[in-house]
């Protein structure tokens, strides 16, 4: 059984789908959790129900972690509320599709900065922290569109696809810290993202998954709660494809 207690994580993206997913999951593990996303509203909702299912202590954050200012008010705020933080899960993401002919200048670098600028942001700041803990776990939430790229998503496929090459890098600088960085690579989740797909698009995505159905966002929660856990210590660097099949 994982055993969190004792230990901080901060989850972005955490007021619905995968985000809330895995801060609920590190919450039931016994995690102190931060919780960010832009709608304050939203996030405070989120930590409330989480806090009042698990009983742990949960902490609710709005910012816009594309934003280098808004990230270092972040993290003095959770340094504030919390003197350590052991666990950073980059899960903040989003999505304009478009084919590449037409996207807007504006599309692309928006999906940039939001699901890969952000990564680095965090990162630099939470290392900081871990560096002097000497330890540390951060799960960065990539795609199977990251490592076999999507017709009409040039700019999330290219995000994603950078989160592989940070990570890389990030755990090789950090390993001797006792700090891990690792990426999960989700192939068809059932969320807000996904639902957004129409039935045509779903059949067919369907029929190219060998286990013919989506995933549960409870199943990305539990690989990162084994991530986020002391019993992944010799794991690190590594693309986790969860995709039932998917990407074989
Ligand atoms: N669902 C899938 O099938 C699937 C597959 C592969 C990979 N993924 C990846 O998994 C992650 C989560 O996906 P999801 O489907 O759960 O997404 P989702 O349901 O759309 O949730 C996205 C979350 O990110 C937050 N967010 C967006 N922009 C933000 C910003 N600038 N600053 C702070 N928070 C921000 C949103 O809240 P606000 O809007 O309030 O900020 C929300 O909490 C993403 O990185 C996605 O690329 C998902």
């Amino acid at each position: 059984m994982i055993d969190l207690k004792g230990q901080t994580a901060l989850v972005t993206g955490a007021s619905r789908g995968l985000g809330y997913a895995i801060a609920l999951r590190l919450a039931q593990q016994g995690a102190t959790v931060h919780l960010v996303a832009r709608n304050a509203e939203a996030i405070q909702e989120a930590a409330k129900k989480i806090a009042a299912e698990t009983g742990s202590t949960t902490h609710a954050h709005a910012a816009d972690i594309g934003d280098s200012a808004a990230v270092n008010a972040l993290f003095d705020a959770v340094l504030k509320l919390t003197p350590s933080l052991e666990i950073l899960v980059n899960n903040a993401g989003i999505t304009k599709d478009g084919l590449l002919m037409r996207m807007k200048d504006e599309d692309f670098d928006e999906v940039i900065r939001i699901n890969l600028r952000s990564v680095f942001l965090c990162s630099r700041s939470a290392v900081k922290t871990m560096i002097r803990q000497k330890y540390g776990r951060i799960i960065n939430l990539t795609s199977i569109v990251g490592v076999h790229g999507q017709a009409g998503q040039a700019n999330y496929a290219a995000s994603k696809a950078g989160i592989i090459g940070f990570t890389k890098s990030c755990a090789k600088e950090v390993a001797s810290r006792n700090i891990t960085c690792n990426a999960i690579a989700p192939g068809f989740i059932e969320s807000d993202m996904t639902q957004a797909l129409n039935e045509a698009q779903k059949t067919g995505i369907l029929a190219s998954i060998p286990m013919g159905r989506m995933g549960g966002a409870g199943e990305i929660a539990d690989l990162t709660a084994y991530l986020a856990s002391r019993e992944s210590a010799y794991l690190t660097g590594q693309v986790l494809s969860i995709d039932g099949g998917m990407g074989i």
